[in-house]
């Protein structure tokens, strides 16, 4: 029998029963990392299953794949490189980290001259970038501000005019700074976002736009044809992949907004979470046990979605941040070899806020027929000084929904029947600061990677969002034949000639 057929044909024991079979379930399933509470008891893993997963894990060479990550050797085979976030948290080849070192300091040069006002007097910073290139700043910007920050920090990503125009109704143009965020410096939504930016300067009576431009980039040569001069452009290594990018000078406006103590906790954080992922053995490996069950639920159980919701306000983002991550790293059909994938990659990523989303989605999880695997994150410490009766509801709501979705409650009347049996994960922070944040995004970094590498694909390109791309340039310079029918005549209608 091979690996996946031992797991997919593993007795699907109801949780109730593995609970009631072993009382020590709970502390042979938690962990504790980082000030992090990771609880994978309600999911249906059990040390049989474990078992089977690390036999496949060992057939996938894990520990070796983890080794060549985390030492900065070529993983990603369809673009030749290596992916090197973890040099980032001082993990990695030696030159990496030192050359990641250098780009910090002089990322944390330049937000001292800013803070100092070299640029001038700067009240507000309109950080332009999209995917890997604002996810990450504006999750970081969310959870971690106090609302006592020196800048008031606005990130558009979206080409849509709607978000940016209320931006510029607020700004004061003669006091903001223009951050443009991207790995290629040739993402079409961020240029024109930035054109707008510049003439709204121009139109205010800013003397010298491009003076307030700080480039984000891989790619500093064409930052400095756009217009940037060099002492404004923050580069970062090509062997980091867009949404894996916070770590490197992608995060630059969080740390300026935040600032660069908050942003060394972040990578300290993370840091601690690199070396449990490159040193815990495969069955105490967090990471490493999350992909097991994600495996699990996907190939054994046919789950095609797994939903995160945040019991914290500040962590609104954290689902949208996943999205990329998951989705844009595994959702593939080959393998590393470029051979057809021959089971599901990866599942779709939703998710929300609780208690919200109990008054809205919560319903088909408790009573719907697809099978969804839940993850729910919750932060001890509250985000605010209201009654204390917010956050012990909050927190109470979102364990009893855990619960009540594993344990069910049974009914004659089938409207009113719970069947239960629902697997969901903990995680419990301890509180939310920069060095807890980064490990919990290294956490699903790792995750994602463990399930990559389990599946046999490379989760560091995404030549799927090219076509898309292409299609949307084509129609844009009305180029080339016709489209089909359906878009010829919505582009007609919205555009007649
Ligand atoms: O289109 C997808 C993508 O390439 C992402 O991978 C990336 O994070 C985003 O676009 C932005 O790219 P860039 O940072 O090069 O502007």
């Amino acid at each position: 029998m091979d690996h996946w057929n031992a797991i997919e044909t593993h007795p699907a024991t109801p949780l109730k029963a593995l609970f009631d079979t072993n009382s020590d379930r709970v502390e042979q399933l938690s962990f504790e990392h980082a000030g992090i509470y990771f609880d994978f008891s309600k999911t249906h893993m059990d040390s049989d299953l474990l078992e089977k997963f690390a036999h496949l894990a060992q057939a996938k060479d894990l520990a070796g794949q983890i080794e060549k990550l985390t030492h900065g050797d070529i993983i990603n085979p369809s673009e030749g490189r290596a992916a090197e976030h973890t040099a980032e948290r001082g993990i990695g080849a030696e030159m990496s980290v030192h050359h990641a070192r250098l780009l910090r300091n002089r990322m944390q040069g330049l937000i001292l001259a800013i803070d100092e006002g070299l640029l001038g007097e700067i009240e507000y910073i309109i950080h332009l970038g999209i995917g890997g290139s604002a996810l990450g700043p504006e999750l970081l910007l969310e959870a971690l501000k106090l609302g006592d920050e020196k800048y008031e920090t606005a990130v558009i990503s979206n080409i849509d005019g709607c978000a940016l125009e209320p931006v510029l109704e607020r700004f004061d143009a003669h006091k903001t700074l223009i951050v443009l965020a991207s790995k290629s410096f040739t993402t079409a939504e961020t240029f024109l976002n930035a054109a707008s930016v510049l003439n709204w300067m121009r139109e205010q009576g800013v003397s010298d736009p491009f003076g307030k431009v700080v480039a984000l980039t891989a790619n500093p040569e064409k930052a400095v044809i756009w217009g940037v001069d060099e002492s404004r452009i923050l580069p970062f290594a090509d062997t980091i992949g867009g949404r894996y990018s916070l770590w490197s000078s992608i995060g630059f406006s969080a740390a300026l907004t935040l600032g660069m103590d908050v942003f060394d906790d972040l990578l300290a954080g993370a840091a601690e979470m690199d070396r449990h992922f490159q040193s815990a053995p495969l069955l105490e490996n967090i990471p490493a046990i999350a992909a097991f069950c994600d495996q699990y639920y996907c190939q054994a159980r046919g789950c095609e979605t797994r939903a995160v919701f945040a019991y914290d306000e500040r962590l609104r983002l954290l689902p949208v941040y996943l999205q990329q991550l998951e989705m844009e790293s595994n959702g593939k059909s080959v393998t590393s070899d470029g051979k057809p994938l021959d089971r599901h990659s990866s599942p779709i990523i939703w998710g929300g806020v609780g208690t919200d989303a109990q008054h809205a989605v919560f319903q088909l999880l408790h009573q719907g027929t697809h099978l969804v695997p839940v993850e729910f994150l919750a932060v001890i410490e509250p985000g605010h000084s209201l009654a204390e009766e917010h956050h012990r509801s909050l927190l109470l709501n979102c364990f009893a929904q855990a619960s009540a979705l594993m344990t069910g409650q049974a009914s004659d009347d089938g409207n009113r029947n719970y069947p239960g049996d629902k697997p969901s994960v903990t995680i419990l922070l301890d509180d939310l600061d920069g060095r807890k944040l980064g490990a919990l995004i290294a956490f699903y970094e790792h995750r994602t990677f463990v399930n990559a590498m389990l599946l046999g694909i490379n989760p560091f390109d995404q030549f799927g969002v090219e076509l898309g791309k292409e299609t949307a340039n084509a129609l844009l310079a009305g180029e080339g034949n016709k489209m089909d029918p359906s878009t010829e005549i919505l582009k007609n209608r919205a555009f007649p000639a």
